[in-house]
């Protein structure tokens, strides 16, 4: 397996993406969930061949992907959904919106499970739903769902609730055990349950992610996976994402959709997806090869430079959700980092109010661009100390 480096910063600045363009050059964008890695070579042919081919039109349907996705969740999961039971959308924000229309009437509410991915806000409204928050437990063993919670917040009547698995910003991959008891929640109350997998390819061993749909008949029966190729392969930006159902409730609720959901999916975006899951799994170890590395030295940089600033290395995913309360830099740390750092952290309250003193930073770049970061931000706290605190 060959590690897959980190492109250098002179590359990275010609991108036209969000990462590259927010923020000017004396800026290190370690925000948004985009990896600096260049594309795996199967997905780049994909989308050339297409190309030269001038095969640029409309999506004839999702076969392709739903044979390609489903291949690979038998292979990395043990997971064999039907491909028949597979839809495609152009992105995972919009599979989610289109899932709550299906399952939440007009005024009714999702549940959401802070910190989390800051969207899981927006979407429900967008559905026409209101949002109910049920923050997620640090307990003994880590980061947990709330499940007494979760029921209080079912009882009183919600609708359906997000699903962040594995969790962006915690990186925590919830146990097969957690996801059975919710799925029996969930069928107790007939709440619908939307599992947003995009970060599930992005797992480190010995961590295992559990597919929500494995785990039951009652998940099964309530419950509708969403995700994509586009955070494993780096591809959001080509538009295409699946919702899987496994029974005739959620098959009905997906095949309810207007057929303009399908058909704004991308056709460049589905022979990308096609090509990530089928011949993208050697780039996949490389890059989760170099990220294990980044993970392991963002921790040694901050023991050594920022003792004060705690983390936890995430079980999937590049993102790590820092803990800054010990430094003193007020509830918004990412406005320091930025200001006085020339670092862009994603700002912890934007995960809801207890993201209060937090930030988040994608570790998916070189060690070069992680270790500088980390420099920068210790620089900002040694002019700090002594001083007034930022
Ligand atoms: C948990 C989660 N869901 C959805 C998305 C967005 O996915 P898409 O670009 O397919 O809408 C992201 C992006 O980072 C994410 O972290």
């Amino acid at each position: 397996m060959t590690k897959i480096a980190a492109e250098p910063l002179s590359l990275l600045r010609a991108r036209t993406s969000y990462k590259w363009q927010t923020y000017p050059a004396d800026v290190l964008p370690l925000f948004v969930a985009e990896m600096d890695y260049p594309l795996a070579e199967p997905v780049q042919q994909a989308i050339i061949g297409r190309v030269l081919a001038s095969d640029t039109g409309y999506v004839a349907g999702p076969d392709p992907v739903a044979a390609a996705f489903t291949r690979y969740a038998g292979r990395t999961w043990d997971w064999n959904p039907d491909p028949g039971d597979v839809r495609i959308t152009t992105d995972v924000s919009v599979a989610i919106v289109e899932c709550l229309r299906q399952t939440v009437p007009v005024d009714g509410s999702v549940v959401i499970t802070p910190p989390v991915y800051p969207p899981f806000y927006e979407l429900p409204l967008e559905a026409e739903a209101s949002v109910v928050e049920v923050p997620l437990l640090l307990t003994g063993r880590g980061w947990q769902l709330d499940l007494p919670a979760v029921e209080r917040a079912f009882a009183r009547g919600a609708d359906a609730l997000l699903l962040c698995n594995p969790h962006n910003p915690l990186g925590m991959v919830h146990s097969a055990e957690t996801l059975r008891a919710l799925a029996d929640l969930s069928a107790r109350y007939g709440v619908a349950v939307i599992s947003d997998e995009i970060h599930a390819p992005l797992t480190y061993a010995p961590n295992t992610f559990t597919p929500y749909l494995s785990v039951s008949d009652n998940a099964r029966e309530f419950g509708i996976c969403v995700t994509a190729a586009s955070k494993g392969w780096n591809i959001a930006g080509t538009k295409c994402a699946v919702m899987v159902a496994s029974s005739a409730r959620t098959r009905l609720q997906l095949d309810s959709m207007p057929a303009e959901v399908s058909a704004r999916t991308s056709i460049l975006g589905l022979h990308a997806a096609v090509a990530a899951y089928d011949d993208g799994g050697p780039w996949l170890a490389g890059v989760l090869a170099s990220l294990t590395d980044n993970r392991r030295l963002l921790g040694e940089l901050l023991a050594a430079e920022l003792p004060e600033v705690t983390y936890h290395p995430p079980s999937a995913g590049y993102l790590a959700w820092l803990d800054f309360r010990g430094l003193g830099w007020g509830t918004d740390p990412a406005a320091v980092a930025l200001e006085q750092g020339r670092v862009a952290l994603e700002p912890g309250l934007k995960f809801g109010r207890l993201g209060a003193g937090f930030a988040r930073l994608n570790f998916a770049c070189s060690p070069e661009v992680l270790t500088e970061a980390v420099a920068r931000l210790a620089r900002v706290r040694e002019t700090s100390a002594g001083g007034d605190q930022p």
